[in-house]
């Protein structure tokens, strides 16, 4: 992606009068056109409500705060065609009035002739229907490996022995990406203050803290790994290869289709620490909750964090629950207008960014979501089959400390989840396996009717979590409960 600046040079030699740059770093993308400005022999002068005009870092006398005023400071005549930019701090703030709209707008319009520009500063897009056409919106990203090492750099001059290397330096750098130049600094130097040096695990932590604070990403850090799962052999070999560093082309993601309790999240959450990747958690439903119109901001901001983390895994759970509103009235289209920017992109971001997204229910998801190309492998999970229930038993045997010995209870149409409650049931009542599955009430009995459309929708659509190729119902391998167990019981012998 080219650089603020390199986009920048190009709107303006192009004659784009109207300029909208988002960031959330204003005083750096001053300080960026300031010095490439000062390259072009442009003009540069700024505004904030604060500080007034200013002209570098000269203040001009008496300019006040006064929005109108700045705007008049541009040239009126401008016969030697001297470019010259106004660059205006926050100026969203002062376009909810009609004397400073037509003002911009008269900029606007007369500014290719004379050779000015607007260019505002802001951390989101937000205009009157008047100056939508007239500004162009660029993207201040967030920095890359280059500038967050310039950024230790700095901040190490004075110990330059302390700064990383190497590997270590790598690690530096991958923690913290998608942090803004601000918060690189600021993670440098906390870790500077408590352990004399740079060390990813102090960056990890204050990253992890920021994501929570907008509260729309998490980092996900903990230590499960696939072997704690029993069976889904094949979606572990599909993604484990898919993910594997050094491909060609980048891997897209993934949708997990399953019967509640079968391991989805349990999956994602896995995935990570198999891959080497961050792992990192979208909320959806607190997306859609952040006020109305800036959901979709929001959004964004999010995938341009995580593109600014590749490679990662970006982890979507039950988001049917967040996207049903899609298409109905009464959510005024955002939930439509959400959907519509992750499709896109979905089929469009080039950064290395893993989608998992889970459902289990596929009723709820708009259709155009589960088109396979969008994703590399549309998966269905089923319940465990007879050799993956066992692996899933011995496994819990194990961790819940359960004698080989012990019966087990009748476990056909149980889930992971299921098995895994079975075994803690017993351990916490100190009761055996058969007397605690008296307290195990399946999925595929109580939610008998979802589980079935499942399993017809995943038919010949879905690959097989389990066997490489495509799920039928010919191969499920799970009998259908019993009438025993229909009657609303866990079964024991
Ligand atoms: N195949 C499995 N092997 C081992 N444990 C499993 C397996 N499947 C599920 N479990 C256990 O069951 C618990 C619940 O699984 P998880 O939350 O991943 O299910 P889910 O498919 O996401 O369900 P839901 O659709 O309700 O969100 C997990 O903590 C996990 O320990
Ligand atoms: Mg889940």
């Amino acid at each position: 992606m080219p650089t603020l600046v390199e986009q920048f040079n190009d709107y303006v030699n192009a004659g784009f009068a109207g300029l909208w740059i988002q960031t959330n770093e204003p005083d750096e993308a001053e300080q960026e056109i300031l010095r490439h400005g000062a390259s072009r022999k442009w003009t540069v002068i700024a505004w904030d409500v604060s500080r007034g005009l200013r002209a570098g870092e000269t203040v001009v006398a008496d300019s006040g705060g006064d929005p109108v005023a700045a705007l008049r400071a541009l040239p009126t005549r401008n016969e030697a065609k001297q470019t010259t930019l106004l660059l205006l701090h926050n100026f969203h703030r002062f376009l909810g009035n009609p004397e400073v709209v037509q003002a911009v707008f008269g900029n606007l319009v007369t500014g290719k002739k004379r050779g000015n520009f607007l260019v505002v500063l802001a951390p989101l897009v937000q205009m009157p229907p008047e100056l939508e056409k007239l500004f162009v919106v660029i993207e201040h990203a967030l920095p890359g490996p280059d500038q967050l090492e310039r950024i230790a750099h700095e901040l190490l001059c004075d110990d330059a022995d302390t700064m990383p290397r190497g590997a270590e330096l790598a690690r530096i750098l991958e923690a913290a990406s998608g942090l803004t130049r601000y918060e690189a600094e600021g993670a440098f130097a906390l870790s500077v203050a408590r352990h004399n040096r740079i060390r990813p695990d102090v960056i990890w932590e204050l990253k992890a803290q920021l994501l929570r604070k907008n509260n729309l990403l998490t980092l996900h850090r903990g230590a499960e790994r696939f072997e704690s799962l029993g069976g889904l052999q094949n979606l572990k070999d599909f993604c484990v290869r898919a993910l594997a560093p050094g491909k060609p082309v980048k891997p897209r993601g993934i949708l997990l289709l399953g019967v509640p309790g079968s391991g989805k999240s349990a999956f994602c959450k896995a995935l990570g620490n198999e891959t080497g990747r961050a792992t990192l958690l979208l909320d959806i439903g607190a997306l859609l909750g952040s006020l109305v119109g800036q959901t979709e901001s929001n959004l964004r901001q999010a995938l341009r964090i995580a593109e600014a983390m590749a490679p990662c895994i970006l982890f979507v759970d039950e988001f049917e629950k967040a996207l049903s509103g899609v298409g109905s009235q009464g959510d005024s289209g955002v939930s439509t207008r959400m959907f519509g920017t992750l499709l896109t992109w979905l089929s469009d971001h080039t950064a290395d960014v893993f989608f998992v997204g889970t459902s289990n229910d596929i009723s709820k998801l708009p259709p155009e979501f589960a088109r396979a190309e969008r994703f590399d492998g549309v998966f269905f999970l089923d319940l465990p089959n007879v050799a993956e229930r066992d692996a899933i038993w011995a496994m819990y045997r194990q961790h819940f400390g359960i004698p080989e010995k012990q019966a087990r209870p009748d476990d056909s149409a149980w889930t992971g989840a299921e098995i895994r409650a079975c075994c803690r049931l017993a351990t916490l009542l100190d009761v055996p396996l058969t007397q605690a599955a008296r307290n195990v009430v399946p999925v595929a009995v109580t939610a008998a009717e979802q589980v079935e459309r499942l399993r017809t929708w995943a038919t010949g659509r879905c690959l097989s979590s389990g066997n490489p190729g495509i799920f039928g119902r010919e191969d499920e391998s799970t009998p259908k409960p019993s009438r025993r167990l229909q009657r609303g019981q866990g079964s024991n012998n």
